[in-house]
């Protein structure tokens, strides 16, 4: 692919909900390795562009070329029954039938397709994954980039790139197995879920249940304001209990959802999931990942997409706790892979 030239660099840019995260990742030899890590607070979605500044110099990343996601209720993904046919027949095949699986006017969306089991299964259909983006929200986001002085070159959507970041992961730990594992990335407005067997992502889904649910939970317990309990969220010290206690009721409505997904996906798979990689900010609340291992009745661990890879001038502080808001601006610039 011509997409990035033979460029040596390239940013992975995650523009969350409440912060942007920059991952600048450099080729060397034949390896990726980390350049630069940077993240902002997101204050005001009009200052949207100076946060992508901002992350950008906090981590003296100098590349201008990204790759970067959307994600929200603006897009769709669907797993389509089709028949086996060729490519440019599925084009057509799903332009005609993209409104039977998409809530909007299929004029007002970009629409992308790739197989995702090729074999037949018994009714002589294969699946299909669609993925339709309004295109009003890519417009309103490339827009951000260039103001931010940014050359976009690809725009994903957060829960593919998770699942990039943890390809990129095991080519970078060596690991080859088939096991089904979730990736599960806990944010401010939305969880990210990827079921994945070995490094193939098989199943992608959004719940709108996160970290601001939880801070609106204790809140509420506490009577105290939202500036407040971010701040205890990250340092609970002897709240810890009571906060962990204010937020169980997110926690199992959000590990009922993420079940849901499981039956499905056991389903149409005919697998089950063995365990979760716990990721996104809220990865970091102290305790997480037993509470939700608890309510899902599985192991859960905290991933740090940053484990097997390289960190240029490692120890001048680019690294920061478990690195678990990084999985998906790392896994938009492990795109560079493919220049
Ligand atoms: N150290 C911490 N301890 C506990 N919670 C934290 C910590 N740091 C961040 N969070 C929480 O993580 C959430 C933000 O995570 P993240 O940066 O992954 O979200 P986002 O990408 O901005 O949002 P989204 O993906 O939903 O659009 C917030 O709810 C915040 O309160
Ligand atoms: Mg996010």
């Amino acid at each position: 692919m011509a997409l990035f030239g033979r460029s040596k660099s390239l940013v992975g840019l995650d523009i969350g909900t409440s912060a942007v995260k920059a991952v600048e990742l450099t080729r060397k030899g034949d390896r990726l390795v980390i350049s630069g890590i940077g993240t902002a607070e997101i204050q005001a979605a009009e200052q949207l562009p100076d946060a992508v500044r901002a992350a950008l110099q906090a981590g003296g990343i100098r590349a201008r070329r990204c790759a970067s996601a959307v994600s929200g209720r603006s897009v769709i993904i669907r797993q389509v029954p089709m028949a086996p046919m060729s490519d440019g027949e599925l084009r057509q095949a799903l332009e005609y039938e993209a409104d039977k699986y998409i809530p909007f006017d299929v004029n007002e969306v970009q629409i992308d397709a790739h197989r995702l089991v090729t074999t037949a299964d018994s009714a002589g259909q294969i699946k299909v994954l669609l993925v339709a983006v309004k295109k009003n929200l890519i417009d309103d986001h490339l827009a951000v980039l260039r103001a931010a002085g940014l050359s976009p070159r690809l725009v994903d959507v957060d829960v593919f790139a998770l699942a990039n970041a943890f390809e990129l992961r095991n080519l970078a730990m060596g690991i080859e197995d088939d096991g089904v594992r979730a990736l599960i990335d806990i944010g401010a407005s939305k969880t990210s879920l990827c079921i994945m067997r070995g490094s193939k992502g098989l199943f992608q889904r959004e719940i709108y249940l996160a970290g601001n649910d939880m801070t609106d939970a204790v809140a509420k317990r506490f009577g105290e304001d939202a500036c407040d309990v971010e701040r205890m969220k990250r340092e609970p010290g002897g709240a810890l209990e009571s906060m962990q206690d204010a937020i169980l009721g997110v926690i199992d409505d959000l590990a009922s959802e993420i079940r849901l997904s499981f039956d499905y996906f056991d389903n149409q798979f005919e697998q089950t999931v063995q365990e979760a990689y716990l990721s996104g900010g809220s990865g970091y609340l102290s305790g997480l990942d037993t509470l939700l291992g608890q309510a899902l009745g599985l192991p859960v661990r905290i991933w740090d997409p940053t484990e097997g890879l390289e960190v240029e001038g490692e120890g001048s502080g680019k690294l920061h706790g478990a690195n678990s808001d990084l999985t998906v601006a790392l896994g938009l610039a492990s795109r560079l892979r493919a220049a």
